[in-house]
């Protein structure tokens, strides 16, 4: 499998091209009304989980421990389930979708929190937080 950041990267990626081609088709059919969907898709798809794979390729520690493929599997369930849900909520077909997407969404951004407070960001803060476990060579 390759690093976790390159998964987060490519299936955000992915999910813009998806979020892109239907927001030409918003403007193309002239109808918004799901618009606040594809926000979603496009926010939560594209823009959090590129900044979750910034953070994993940054900080390499916390991408080997086994709670960033959890994370990564939350954020794509959060999004599968939250902008159907989104959808079927502003189209008056139920909220029940939306409701277990925006928990998902929620755990997914608590996951976050957790990770970055215990591995600090970068290799350096980890080096910091932890002295004398990593030998940093004085700075010339
Ligand atoms: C090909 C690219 C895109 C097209 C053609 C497009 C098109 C649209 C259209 C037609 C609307 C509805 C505007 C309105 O009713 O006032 C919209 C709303 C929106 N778009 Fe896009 N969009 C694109 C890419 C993106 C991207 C990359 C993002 C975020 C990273 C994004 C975020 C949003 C948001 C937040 C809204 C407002 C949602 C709401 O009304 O609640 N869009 N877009």
């Amino acid at each position: 499998m390759k690093n976790i950041a390159t998964w987060f990267f490519v299936t955000g990626a992915s999910f813009a091209l998806i979020g892109m081609a239907w927001g030409i088709q918003m403007s193309a059919t002239q109808n918004h009304t799901l618009s606040p969907a594809h926000g979603h898709l496009n926010l939560i798809g594209f823009v959090a989980m590129s900044v979750f794979g910034t953070y994993y390729a940054l900080t390499p520690q916390a991408a080997a421990s086994r709670l960033a493929k959890i994370h990564f599997a939350l954020t794509v369930a959060a999004v599968v389930i939250l902008v159907p849900g989104i959808a079927m909520a502003i189209s008056g077909s139920g909220e029940s979708l939306a409701k277990g997407g925006s928990v998902l969404a929620v755990l997914a951004m608590a996951l976050f929190v957790y990770t970055a407070a215990r591995n600090g960001v970068g290799q350096a803060e980890r080096a910091a937080l932890a002295p004398g476990k990593i030998h940093m060579e004085p700075a010339e």
